[in-house]
């Protein structure tokens, strides 16, 4: 997945499309592209590796030091899908003859066909990538007119795009689309800024128009004026952003991540404001738009999603069962697209993504529908495709997570979905004391994670007898095994060292084979009643050699080598404070091993293709 930004107005376009750029970074950071509209021509400079790399670029060229005849530019950061991370293969891509200029976010499966005609025409290509081939496409329409070739163009397209397009004829102009991809137009007086996330335009104003998939807008002089594909216009609400630009900053961390980590009390609080109800025991979660009479009729779950937000969605799939005594499956939202899934009457089929934008998701949400399930999403972007597209679910209110290990997220999707079990299990078999204990607890973890966020110097000093190994396993047993699947996630992504998460049972039955001194593993222990389960499998690994962390609740003692001991919470908080642990144990390995922790290698933020 990518960024691109596009900007037309007074500034120096320059400097507002590199500031774009770096706030969409950790969409893709594997080379970057600017060009803008100079003495009626198209003057672009590329760069392969970070935005700064480009920028330093464009700070060396004499031919831009003279900024004041520029208004209009379009910018791009990548994440390589089609042909390596090369100057090259960078965007913007130009036509044949140069006169349009394009930046894309997405794929274009059909383009090996649509290069075959085009290069029977005569065409010649100077990288290897999709989005080439359609800059010389809408060029090939291109009669004065960009908009109309855009339109032209677009209709032979298959895959999924968020473009923005100029041409050396029509300064000023602007023209952006989207099909799978996003698009997000901020409102300022007198400048338009086009972007594939609100963190890019958040700095300039709170006012924006998303576009829809199969939208066209068309930006000039006159203003902004938004169209379907065949050029008929369209009618498209602004809406207010509801985060601030410091949100999106480091605020004194070294790191998103950490910020992030340390933004986990306010996260959580902002993700339960509101929606408990002591007096009735039971919680109140407006934007799902169900009656009573409907929460109760539904008896069957199925929720997808991919990545962190999969390990959350194993996480409530215990809820469910335990709290509502109805059956839920967890499906790999890739697999739920494909694999036929059976949709029963009454069955809530739930799509959880942090961004709300990852394509596998976004397709498992159309096949849902098309099967003609009830369908929420829970999102923590507002405004994305997959909360749009749902039309009714809950935001989690974490403010924007801009590293690419998602952490926030990962503890305000569990606290939503104990929240929605606890709502859901009082409509069937949860009583009321029960349910008073776990919204007490669950307005109780804000600041317990402030107490586990406290741990972090000395879980720094116990990551310092682990940074050479490579490998490392995470085992839990109940709700702490999807944490153990996340905790490896993280290990994994930031760390580069290999980790696998398991159910601590498993490890007998297979795994075993593989520990040994160099092996450490980590074992999540925090309910009382099946410690002595997890004990017995730490003492199994010790027996190995295997060098066993423990994150343990107050209370509970293992043979383990290292203890990272967390508050004593309720069996349906306490996943919260392990993951939080866990976040920071990853954190610390990867800082050791100096990781570039917020931008990890081959990853991006959310993945908006298949
Ligand atoms: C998690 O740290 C990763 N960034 C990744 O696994 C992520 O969870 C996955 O891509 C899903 O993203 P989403 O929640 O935005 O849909």
């Amino acid at each position: 997945m990518c960024g691109i930004i596009a900007y037309a107005g007074e500034k120096n376009p320059l400097e507002v499309l590199i500031n774009g750029l770096e706030r969409l970074e950790y969409r893709g950071y594997d080379s970057a592209g600017i060009s803008v509209l100079k003495e009626d021509d198209i003057y672009t400079v590329k760069a392969a590796g970070k935005v700064s790399s480009l920028a330093q670029r464009i700070d060396d060229d004499s031919q831009l030091a003279d900024t004041s005849q520029l208004h209009c530019g379009i910018a791009h950061t990548r994440w390589a899908t089609h042909g390596g991370p090369t100057e090259n293969n960078a965007h913007p891509h130009l036509g044949q003859n140069s006169r349009i200029a394009l930046v894309h976010n997405g794929i274009i499966e059909n383009y090996q066909e649509l290069k075959n005609d085009l290069l029977a025409q005569g065409h010649v290509f100077k990288s290897e990538t999709d989005t080439e081939i359609l800059a010389h496409l809408i060029e090939a329409h291109y009669e004065k007119d960009l908009k109309k070739a855009v339109s032209e163009a677009l209709a032979k397209v298959e895959g999924a795009y968020g473009i923005a397009v100029i041409s050396k004829d029509e300064p000023d102009t602007i023209i952006t689309a989207r099909f799978g991809s996003p698009i997000v137009i901020g409102l300022c007086k007198d400048e338009v800024i086009i972007a594939s996330d609100i963190n890019a335009i958040v700095q300039h104003t709170d006012r924006v128009v998303y576009l829809n998939d199969g939208d066209l807008a068309i930006v000039n002089k006159s203003g902004i004026s938004f169209h379907d594909l065949s050029l008929k216009s369209v009618q498209r609400n602004e809406e207010k952003i509801t985060h601030t630009a410091e949100e999106a900053q480091k605020g004194g961390y070294s790191t998103f991540m950490m910020k992030e980590i340390h933004d986990q009390p306010r996260a959580v609080r902002n993700s339960v404001r509101g929606h408990l109800d002591f007096e009735n025991a039971t919680t109140s979660l407006g934007g799902l738009h169900m009656n009573p009479k409907e929460l109760a009729s539904i008896d069957r779950i199925q929720l997808f999603a991919c990545g962190t937000s999969l390990n959350a969605a194993l996480l409530g799939q215990y809820f469910f069962e335990d709290l509502v005594g109805i059956p839920c499956q967890v499906t790999q939202a890739a697999d739920f697209r494909y694999r036929n899934p059976i949709i029963e009457k009454n069955t809530l089929a739930i799509a959880l993504s942090q961004s709300g934008e990852t394509a596998d998701t976004l397709a498992a949400v159309h096949e849902a529908k098309r099967k003609g399930a009830d369908l929420i999403a829970i999102c923590n972007a507002v405004g994305s495709t997959i909360a749009r597209e749902a039309g009714r679910g809950v935001y989690l209110h974490a403010g924007p997570e801009i590293s690419v290990a998602s952490t926030k997220a990962f503890t305000t999707q569990v606290s939503v979905l104990l929240q929605l079990a606890v709502l859901l299990g009082r409509t069937k078999r949860l009583d009321r004391s029960h349910a008073a204990d776990i919204l007490e607890a669950i307005d109780k973890l804000p600041e317990q994670i402030e107490e586990v966020l406290k741990l972090s110097d000395s879980i720094r000093t116990i990551t310092e007898k682990y940074t050479d190994v490579h490998s490392m396993f995470f085992i839990g047993r109940g709700y702490q095994y999807p944490v153990a699947l996340e905790g490896a996630l993280k290990v994994k992504e930031i760390s580069y060292i290999h980790a696998e998460g398991y159910h601590a049972a498993e490890l007998k039955h297979g795994p075993l084979a593989l520990l040994d001194e160099k092996v450490p593993v980590v074992a999540i222990c925090t309910n009382k009643d099946s410690s002595q389960k997890i004990v017995s499998n730490i003492r199994e690994c010790s027996s190995r050699k295997s060098p066993v962390i423990a994150v343990v609740s107050e209370g509970i003692e293992t043979p383990a080598d290292d203890s990272i001991v967390i508050p004593q919470a309720h069996p349906t908080t306490a996943p919260v404070l392990a993951a939080v642990a866990l976040q920071l144990f990853s954190f610390h390995i990867a800082d050791l091993r100096g990781c570039p922790i917020d931008q990890p290698k081959n990853l991006a933020k959310s993945v908006t293709v298949e």
